[in-house]
C-alpha cells in the first residue's frame, strides 16, 4: 500500500534532488512560501501604509491562530514572536524572583539558549536548579519531579530534547508543578508538528517554540501560548506599544496592558517571517500531527532496528513513547560524515556526544532511510569522510 503522506512530496521542491533528513533543524521549504512572500511584496508595493490595517498589524494573532489549531489552543491565545529566546526573556521579565519562591527548575539537557536567559535572572534573585541526565539520553521523570517543590517559581523545560529526541513526561511535570503552585513553560520546538499534544488537555501554563523545524515555516516565526487566566495577570517588563491597550492613542508614561493576548507582544512584528511561515503551518494542520506521528514512529523504529543490525549505537530512546521525531547514530568522525553525506545530497547533522541526528518527516520515503544507512557504511568504509576531517560542523 502506498503511503498517503507521500502525496505531499511535490509541495517541497528540495525533495526532488536531495534526501532531506534534517527537519529537526530546518524543515524543507514548501513551494507556496514563494507565493506568500510575493503577496507580502505586492501588498507593500501597491497598498503602501494601508498594509498595516489590511493584515500586517494583526499578524501576530492571525498567524498564531493557525498555530493554535496544531497545538489545540483556543483562538486568540497564541502570539507570534521572533524566536524562543525572546519569548523566554519576555516570560522571565513578567516574574518576580522573591525567596522562598525564587527557583527555576530545568534539566541539563535544556536547549542552551533557554539556560542563558534564565541564568541571567540570577541577577534578579533567581536560583537555578539544574537536574542532571544520568545517561545523556534524557532525565528521569522522578528526578525532575523531586526537584520541583514550594520554592519553585517556574519549570522552563523542553518537551522533546534537541540532542537525543527524548520526550520528557510533560503531563507528570505539569501535575507536580501545579501541586506546589509553580508554572510550567514547555519548549515544544522539537515536538510541535511531529508529536501530537493539546495544551488544553495537558493543562500547561505556557508553551513556546519556533517554526523553523518540523513546522516547515522558516526562521523568525516563534510562538507563545499562554493560558488566558494566567496571561491576564502577567505584566512583562519586556514590553512595547503593541502590548498596550490602545496602541494608536500613543499614551505617554507607564504601560497600560492590553486585555487579550496582545499584552504579551512588544514592538512591530516580523511581518515577512509570518508570511513565510504560513504554508508550513497550513500543511501541518491539514495533514494532522497524529498521522505524522504514526508515520514517524514506524520509520524511526524501522531505522533504529536496521542501524542496530549494522552495529551502530544510538542515544535515542528505544521506547517509542519516549521518542520524539529524531534518531541519533553514534558514528566515528560525525562532523566529517555529515559533510560527506551532504556531498551525496543526503542532509543530516550532528551534535556533541550524540553523533548524527537523522529525522524522517511526513515527506520521507522508507528507501531514503536505507539510502542514508548505505551511504554512512560506504563513507566510513571508503574513508570518504577524511577530506572533511579538519573542518567543524557548519549547521
Ligand atoms: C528545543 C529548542 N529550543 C530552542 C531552540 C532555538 O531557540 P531560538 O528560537 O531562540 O533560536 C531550538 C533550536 O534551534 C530548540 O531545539
Amino acid at each position: 500500500m502506498t503511503d498517503p503522506l507521500l502525496a505531499w512530496r511535490d509541495r517541497f521542491p528540495i525533495l526532488e534532488h536531495s534526501t532531506y533528513l534534517i527537519s529537526h533543524s530546518l524543515g524543507a521549504m514548501p513551494a507556496a512560501v514563494e507565493t506568500h512572500l510575493a503577496e507580502y511584496a505586492e501588498i507593500w508595493k501597491t497598498r503602501g501604509i494601508r498594509a498595516w490595517a489590511e493584515g500586517w498589524w494583526d499578524m501576530p494573532i492571525t498567524a498564531g491562530n493557525r498555530l493554535a489549531t496544531i497545538i489545540d489552543a483556543p483562538e486568540g491565545s497564541v502570539v507570534m514572536h521572533q524566536n524562543v529566546s525572546v519569548i523566554q526573556g519576555l516570560v522571565a521579565s513578567a516574574l518576580a524572583f522573591e525567596a522562598p519562591r525564587n527557583r527555576v527548575v530545568y534539566t541539563s539537557m535544556n536547549f542552551p539558549t533557554v539556560m542563558y536567559v534564565w541564568e541571567a535572572q540570577r541577577r534578579r534573585g533567581a536560583e537555578i536548579v539544574t537536574v542532571p541526565s544520568p545517561d545523556g539520553v534524557g532525565v528521569p521523570t522522578e528526578d525532575l519531579l523531586a526537584a520541583i517543590d514550594e520554592r519553585t517559581l517556574i519549570v522552563p523545560i523542553s518537551h522533546v530534547l534537541f540532542q537525543t529526541g527524548y520526550q520528557q513526561d510533560a503531563r507528570a511535570v505539569i501535575a507536580r508543578a501545579h501541586e506546589v503552585g509553580a508554572l510550567v513553560l514547555l519548549d515544544c520546538y522539537q515536538s510541535t508538528g511531529i508529536v501530537p499534544f493539546s495544551v488544553r488537555d495537558l493543562d500547561v501554563d505556557m508553551v513556546c517554540g519556533g517554526s523553523v523545524k518540523w513546522l516547515c515555516g522558516g526562521p523568525g516565526a516563534g510562538y507563545l501560548y499562554c493560558k488566558p487566566e494566567l496571561r491576564d495577570r502577567l505584566q512583562p517588563m519586556l514590553t512595547g506599544w503593541m502590548a498596550h491597550a490602545a496602541p494608536f492613542a500613543f499614551e505617554t508614561g507607564e504601560q497600560r496592558y492590553a486585555e487579550d493576548a496582545t499584552r504579551l507582544l512588544h514592538g512591530s512584528p516580523a511581518v515577512p517571517a509570518l508570511y513565510a511561515a504560513r504554508a508550513g503551518h497550513e500543511i501541518i494542520a491539514e495533514i494532522g500531527v497524529a498521522a505524522i506521528r504514526a508515520k514517524s514512529l514506524a520509520q524511526t523504529t524501522r531505522f533504529l532496528e536496521r542501524a542496530a543490525e549494522r552495529g551502530y549505537g544510538t542515544s535515542s530512546p528505544s521506547d517509542p513513547e519516549r521518542r520524539g521525531g529524531t534518531v541519533t547514530l553514534q558514528v566515528d568522525h560525525a562532523p566529517a560524515v555529515v559533510k560527506a553525506l551532504a556531498d551525496r545530497e543526503i542532509l543530516v547533522d550532528c551534535r556533541p556526544d550524540v553523533g548524527l541526528r537523522i529525522s524522517p518527516h511526513f515527506y520521507t520515503r522508507d528507501d531514503e532511510l536505507d539510502l542514508c544507512l548505505d551511504a554512512i557504511d560506504e563513507i566510513l568504509a571508503s574513508g570518504a569522510w577524511e577530506p572533511h576531517a579538519a573542518g567543524t560542523a557548519a549547521y
